[in-house]
């Protein structure tokens, strides 16, 4: 049983050890293995795995989008978000889904349950990860939900698709939009390692809030060490990148593997030696 991520770089992706954590824990024969294809391979990749020996896999940047339109048949989540991540082969055809979605609703579920009775959100940044995230706030309940970006158009475009409860709002509003926000986002990549910090005053968001980022590199963001500061619950994104994963193993290798200590240990290990430059 093989499995694979697909991307174009692919070196960087740490689900090959994600999923041969699971694998190994789960004493199963089988392997997840990391595939570089350029886009112009893509398609083909995609429509000719089950006959090249894959049982399924995992579709990465620049990908997504494509993967979508190369599959056999997609389910309503992959559709509003506009983009397939995990595929696998059901009944001779190519299914695909989006599992980034609950990638971050479980996160929040794991470490900050309470995220399910807000109602407003605030939400940076309108890039695919923005998608994802979105997706998850209004399928839990939230109806009320700011999305700032640098690109206006971008926010307005999302809150085309996705209905009247998503407001695209100027990045001056922020202040103002705080003071309501339930649980605050940051799907943009600042404050990833070697991109800008997200330089945001975090004071007017309401006690009680919750804020998040999906950035994981580092674990504690610039943004999220000023959430902390200010005295605000964090949940990181490492675990998002942890339960997106969980549907796909479960797919392909037919266990529903657990998002744990030892496993965010395991990636946290990885990514320290990453940093070290071994
Ligand atoms: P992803 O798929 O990970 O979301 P993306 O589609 O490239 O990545 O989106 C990156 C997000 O970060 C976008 O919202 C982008 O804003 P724009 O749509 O205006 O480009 C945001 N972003 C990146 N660099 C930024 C910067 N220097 N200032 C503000 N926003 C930035």
């Amino acid at each position: 049983m093989k499995a694979f991520v697909a991307g174009w770089p692919v070196s960087h992706s740490l689900s090959p050890f994600l999923h041969g954590f699971w694998l190994q824990r789960h004493a199963i024969a089988g392997s997840y293995e990391a595939v570089a294809c350029e886009p112009d391979g893509f398609r083909g990749f995609l429509r000719n795995f089950p006959s090249n020996g894959w049982i399924g896999g995992n579709i990465t940047i620049p990908h997504k989008e494509a993967a979508l339109l190369a599959c056999d048949q997609v389910d309503e989540t992959a559709r509003a978000i506009g983009a397939v991540n995990t595929v696998w082969l059901q009944n001779g055809f190519i299914h695909g889904t989006n599992t980034d979605s609950h990638g971050f609703s479980a996160n929040l579920d794991q470490h900050a349950p309470r995220w399910k009775s807000g109602r407003t959100a605030v939400v940076l940044g309108a890039g695919g990860a923005s998608r994802a995230v979105i997706h998850a706030l209004a399928t839990n309940g939230y109806n009320n939900i700011s999305l700032v970006n640098r690109t206006v158009e971008k926010a307005e475009k999302i809150a085309r698709e996705f209905g009247s409860h998503i407001v695209p709002r100027q990045w001056d509003d922020l202040g103002k939009l705080m003071q309501d926000a339930d649980i605050v986002v940051n799907t943009t990549s600042l404050g990833m390692k070697g991109q800008p910090e997200l330089e945001i005053d975090l004071n007017s968001v309401k006690t009680g809030s919750i804020v998040t980022d999906i950035v994981y590199t580092p674990l504690m963001t610039p943004f999220l060490k000023a959430a902390a500061k200010a005295g605000l619950e964090t949940v990181d994104g490492l675990g998002m990148l942890l339960h997106q994963a969980v549907p796909g193993f479960e797919k392909w290798f037919g266990i529903r593997p657990q998002v744990d200590a030892e496993l965010r240990d395991h990636l946290l290990k990885i990514l320290a030696a990453r940093e070290a430059g071994r």
